[in-house]
């Protein structure tokens, strides 16, 4: 199965619903959900059906419009507080990954600059926006991916943490983008360690799943091999994606992945933080002010096992992201360039913010 194919998430072609990729059934059964309320794209985005950064804002970019559409009447002031009410319910499905919200904030936006149109009309650019927002993310994963590929060298390994590939995305991944460009340069000679990421295996589940189907040379480790993959020199590399990058290059990513910056600088590895610009948030000053989202403590006792792997009533911690501090990053690659420190300046020297 090549993952490039599928489509992560979008809006059917009658445009009566979205049409999710239900990635808590990968890599056993491909099946696509068609959700039309707004409790279940809600639920959807929650219960990580749809995820990833920038596909979580694709989907709310879809799910804002589908949903606005629906709205019957004519009147900009109700519609537009109607909207408001939905929007302010999808931001609160997950917390972490900016883009959710910069999506739906897009959104906002569009439909204001549109005051003075009839309310039907408001519905079709808001329509067109949503679509926007998607093919604006496949050609920042393919930037993002040309940037990355330029780091790459025959016979490199990579390692990556937690899935930031195509199905966290419209298309491409970020932290993969390099990869499936390296492909389309006739680049094969290279391989990948996917950390399989506790609690919910995204790594083992979703990345290895669409590397391999990309007939990549991929090899699946448990979170705390990474350490002897980089000590006996098979990973020179590391690439990773990101949910929300601090002004200063704090990055928040997968619950993991601090640790693997952490292990990249002590064996000397390069760390390479793949990051469209919309999930740079210059509003943070440093990473302490992301908010982390925690989970419940069933995905860490019992959700991927045949019975429950821990005492009942044994108290759990699952933070479902972690900050990188920036001063563990080589670079950040963005669509628009890559980034090395002093973050915050090569921000804005890009336009960034
Ligand atoms: O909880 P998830 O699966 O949504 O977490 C996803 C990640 O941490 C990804 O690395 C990040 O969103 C970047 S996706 C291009």
């Amino acid at each position: 199965m090549n993952a490039l194919e599928l489509n992560t998430v979008r809006l059917s072609e009658d445009r009566s619903c979205l049409e999710i990729l239900d990635q808590t059934l990968l890599p056993g059964t491909v099946k696509v959900l068609q959700i039309e309320k707004a409790e279940d794209i809600f639920e959807a985005i929650r219960y990580l059906r749809v995820r990833g950064a920038p596909a979580i804002g694709v989907c709310a970019g879809y799910g804002i419009a589908l949903l606005a559409s629906r709205i019957e009447t004519q009147d900009y002031e109700t519609f537009l507080e109607r909207f408001l009410e939905q929007k302010t319910y999808l931001a609160s499905s997950r917390p972490t990954a900016v883009n959710l919200f910069w999506a739906l904030d897009r959104m906002e936006r569009t439909l204001r600059t549109h005051a003075d149109r009839p309310v039907g009309e408001i519905k079709e650019i808001l329509f067109a926006e949503a679509q926007a927002i998607r093919d604006e993310d496949v050609a920042i994963s393919r930037s993002i991916g040309e940037i990355g590929f330029g780091l790459l060298k025959p016979g490199d390994g990579i390692l990556t943490h937690c899935n930031a590939g195509t199905l966290a995305t419209a298309k491409y991944g970020t932290a993969t983008a390099p990869m499936y460009m390296a492909l389309e340069h006739g680049m094969k000679d290279f391989r990948v360690y996917c950390d399989e990421t506790r609690p919910l295996l995204q790594g083992a589940r979703l990345t290895a799943f669409e590397l391999q189907g990309a007939g990549i040379d991929t090899t699946l480790i448990c979170d705390n091999m990474a350490s002897t993959v980089m000590k006996s020199g098979l990973v020179n590399l590391v690439f990773v994606g990101c949910d929300r990058v601090a002004a200063n290059g704090d990055t928040a990513n997968k619950i993991g992945t601090s640790g693997v910056a952490v292990l990249a600088r002590h064996y000397g590895i390069p760390f390479y933080v793949c990051a469209p610009s919309s999930t740079i948030d210059m509003t943070l000053a440093a990473g302490e002010q992301i908010p982390i989202e925690e989970r419940a403590a069933e995905e860490v006792t019992e959700m991927w096992y045949k019975e429950r792997m821990a005492p009942e009533g044994v108290k759990v911690y699952n933070p479902a992201f972690d900050v990188t501090d920036h001063s563990l990053i080589t670079g950040i690659i963005t669509e628009k360039g890559l980034c090395r420190a002093p973050f915050g300046q090569a921000f804005k020297e890009l336009g960034i913010g």
